[in-house]
């Protein structure tokens, strides 16, 4: 009991401890928000967050690294100036817009990709220190693409699928996929050329793919997609083409057969629907 009882003691002086530091959060430095973005367009600016509550501290100093080099600092307690700007490469900041809170980068240059850093400290006596960092990625999308050419209205089964997908020049490399009714087209279907014009890279793949009765089952369609990413980045687009297939005689015949003999068919068993199908067959014989 007695033993219990100091462990009581024990919890009670821990939970004191813990009101304690949590009383102490008044005076806790916390970075409340941050924000770089993840990906911005060459050329662009942006404009990156540190917002921080200091509590019953004072500021000591804003300071902002790209890769661990200082490139701007905010020090209240500097007289002269508030804002030291140190030169980087990649970095072009905009000095009437960066204060304590923002800094803005512009005219972006992939070397101003990398992983950008706000640390926050507070003057003594209570010196604390408290920082958040994110990588920034500076990417230049393609002014088009991706653009399928060579598709044909219509495609018999069995029929070749000759297509040109390209994409305008972008950085990072666009990677190329097509896609044949939503699945990916298997990689010996298909070949990539790429062109490089300094860091910018355009890029053009020719599909070869060999039709099959199959392709067509959804409302006699085959949908082709092109589709390109950039490099490892999550930037992806889409194209998408339709080709119906290519009724000939014999297939319209076929077709109609096959509905006749699909019992499973919501039509099989409709008798006006039989009598059409074969009124179309004997159409179509004596067109053709
Ligand atoms: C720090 O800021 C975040 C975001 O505003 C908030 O959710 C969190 O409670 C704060 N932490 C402290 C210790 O004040
Ligand atoms: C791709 O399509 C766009 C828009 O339709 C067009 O402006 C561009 O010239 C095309 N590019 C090529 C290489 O055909
Ligand atoms: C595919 O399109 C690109 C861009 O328009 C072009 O440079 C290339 O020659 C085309 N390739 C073929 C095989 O048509
Ligand atoms: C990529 O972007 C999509 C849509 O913006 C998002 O849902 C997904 O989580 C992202 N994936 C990664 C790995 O960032």
């Amino acid at each position: 009991m007695f033993f219990e009882g100091r462990r009581f003691g024990h919890i009670v002086s821990w939970i004191l401890i813990i009101l304690f530091a949590e009383n102490k959060v008044g005076h806790c430095l916390n970075l409340t928000n941050f924000e770089v973005p993840s990906l911005a367009e060459y050329g662009s600016s942006v404009t990156l967050t540190c917002e921080f509550d200091v509590g019953s501290a004072t500021l000591n100093s804003v300071k902002w690294y790209k890769e661990e080099h200082e490139f701007f600092r905010y020090m209240p307690s500097n007289h002269l100036t508030d804002n030291q700007i140190f030169p980087l490469d990649g970095i072009n900041l905009d000095k009437s817009i960066s204060d304590q809170n923002h800094v803005t980068l512009m005219h972006l240059s992939f070397s101003s990709s990398g992983t950008y850093k706000c640390e926050v400290s507070t003057d003594l006596p209570d010196f604390k220190i408290t920082y958040r960092s994110k990588h920034l990625s500076v990417i230049s999308s393609p002014k088009w693409g991706p653009n399928i050419t060579g598709l044909s209205p219509y495609y018999a089964a069995g029929q070749m699928i000759n297509l040109n997908c390209s994409v305008g020049l972008s950085y990072p490399e666009p990677r190329i996929t097509w896609y044949i009714n939503g699945r990916k087209v298997g990689r010996h279907e298909y070949i990539v050329f790429t062109h490089k014009e300094g860091m910018l890279v355009s890029a053009w793949s020719t599909l070869s793919y060999e039709t099959v009765m199959d392709d067509f089952q959804n409302k006699n369609k085959i949908e082709i997609q092109c589709e390109f990413v950039l490099g490892d980045m999550n930037v992806t687009e889409k194209s998408v083409s339709l080709a119906s297939r290519l009724m000939t005689k014999k297939s319209v015949q076929e077709s109609a057969l096959q509905s006749l003999q699909s019992s499973g068919d919501v039509c099989a068993n409709n008798r006006l629907y039989q009598l059409l199908a074969i009124t179309c067959i004997l159409l179509y014989q004596n067109l053709w």
